[in-house]
């Protein structure tokens, strides 16, 4: 049980630290007063790209590098002991990820699970922010190229095609979270990967990051929603 403890503990201030905020502070920015406010990676692009050009819009692919990391080292430490302890158990023939491995094996996924749980928590209410963050896409995004890449590479795939019809960051965001238990659903019955329960996390975690985005879901409704200027 230590290991979850530990791993929520960590994820929550791993989560917490507010990159977004500070890359905006660095360049003179109240990322919390501008755009559309949020401490994310695409309002920092937005709203630093517009102030500084190039250099504003690289601050907002720092933020996104930054906000991914946290949720891949987050997830990514107590999933590798979970994934060595059950090479281990696999290596002896007829297991299925997350079901019949050892107590002690199952606890480091359940540790995973809860260092991305934590890292989003973290990052949606952090502590040095007066409990204000982000949405959580790039932070989850990190922790689950950890968990089920190939998922996230389709989700990503999604994310580029929704985004380059629309231009719409909030509606790519939301339809690629969401397609994450669909995809890991299909896969972890093709190929017993990834574990069950990290099928279930994906749908708690979508439907956190769509609630995190109501205000958004608001606006695309509205038509009043931010949106990029397509490149000509
Ligand atoms: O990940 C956040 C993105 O989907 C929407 O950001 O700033 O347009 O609310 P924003």
């Amino acid at each position: 049980l230590i290991s979850i403890i530990s791993a929520v503990v960590i994820g929550y201030f791993l989560g917490a630290l507010p990159f977004g905020f500070l890359v905006a502070r660095s360049k003179g920015i109240n990322i919390f007063e501008h755009g559309s406010k949020n401490p994310g990676a695409t309002n920092v692009k937005r709203v630093l790209g517009e102030k500084f050009g190039a250099s504003g819009k690289r601050a907002g692919n720092l933020v996104f590098a930054l906000d991914a990391l946290k949720g891949a080292v987050a997830a990514g430490w107590p999933y590798a002991v979970f994934l060595c302890q059950m090479l281990k158990y696999r290596l002896r023939g007829g297991v299925v990820a997350g079901v019949n491995e050892p107590f002690e094996t199952i606890l480091w996924l359940w540790a995973a699970i809860a260092g991305l749980v934590g890292a989003l928590l973290g990052h949606s209410f952090s502590c040095f922010t007066r409990f204000k963050g982000g949405k959580g896409i790039a932070t989850g995004a990190g922790g689950f190229l950890v968990l089920m890449p190939l998922s996230i590479a389709l989700a990503a795939s999604l994310w580029v095609g929704v985004f380059k019809t629309s231009r719409y960051v909030s509606l790519a965001s939301i339809l690629a979270a969401l397609s994450l238990p669909v995809t890991s659903f299909v896969t972890a019955r093709l190929w017993g990967f990834p574990p069950v329960q990290i099928v279930w996390l994906s749908a708690a975690i979508g439907m956190f990051v769509t609630y995190r985005h109501r205000a958004n879901i608001v606006r695309l409704l509205n038509g009043t929603e931010n949106r990029f200027a397509r490149k000509s």
